[in-house]
């Protein structure tokens, strides 16, 4: 089962830092998993702009193929202007709409305060039911008072979602082995 671990930023690092703790606890859920890590950061990226897909960079097609190819997903986002950053919308505008169905998702957000933590429930999870993921009931939002100067989660409350979360998300994974992504509508 290929998990594909999707830091959604190129900006900042606590993105990033709550996916290393969620690889951890993903890990020890199952071992069934062969884990990549995609950090936008690490792209160079083109505005989608309907021209066909083999004329986008060969980042842009490599991002595409990570999708296609993994079998479910951790999204991590930070919350930028009260949603999610523009470069992550980008990224989901490129996938054809079958690219991801039946895959189950877990998402990770950080934002600067508790201000944004319904941003990942009414922003980004209508992005994947639009895309018809399994999306885990269990998110995980954290602000900056939950990291140390280093970037460490130092809340237990968060480890403990964070752990419960890749608990029920390593029962999805389970769960969509047996559900045929063959698509019956073309929609
Ligand atoms: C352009 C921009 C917009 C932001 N907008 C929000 C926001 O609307 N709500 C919020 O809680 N945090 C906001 N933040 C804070 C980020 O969510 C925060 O930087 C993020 O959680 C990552 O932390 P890090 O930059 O230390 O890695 C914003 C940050 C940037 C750079």
């Amino acid at each position: 089962m290929k998990v594909l671990f999707v830091d959604g930023t190129i900006i900042g690092s606590k993105t990033g830092a709550m996916l290393d703790t969620v690889e951890e606890y993903v890990k020890e859920a199952s071992g069934d998993f062969q884990i990549e890590r995609m950090n936008l950061a690490d792209y160079d990226h083109q505005f989608v702009d309907g021209r066909p897909s083999e004329q986008y960079n060969e980042d842009m097609q490599k991002m595409v193929r990570k999708f296609e190819e993994a079998d479910a997903y951790i999204i991590a986002t930070p919350i930028f202007q009260g949603s999610i950053p523009g470069v992550l919308k980008n990224a989901f505008d490129l996938l054809h709409p079958h690219a991801m169905r039946y895959k189950p998702v877990s998402i990770v957000a950080n934002g600067g305060t508790y201000q944004h933590h319904l941003v990942p429930e009414f922003q980004l999870k209508p992005i994947l039911d639009y895309f018809r993921c399994l999306v885990t009931p269990n998110f995980v939002y954290t602000h900056s008072g939950h990291f140390d100067q280093d970037n460490r989660i130092i809340d237990e409350d968060v480890h403990n979602r964070l752990r419960e979360l890749a608990r029920v998300f390593a029962k999805y994974t389970e769960m969509s082995q047996d559900l045929s992504k063959d698509v019956l509508d073309a929609n």
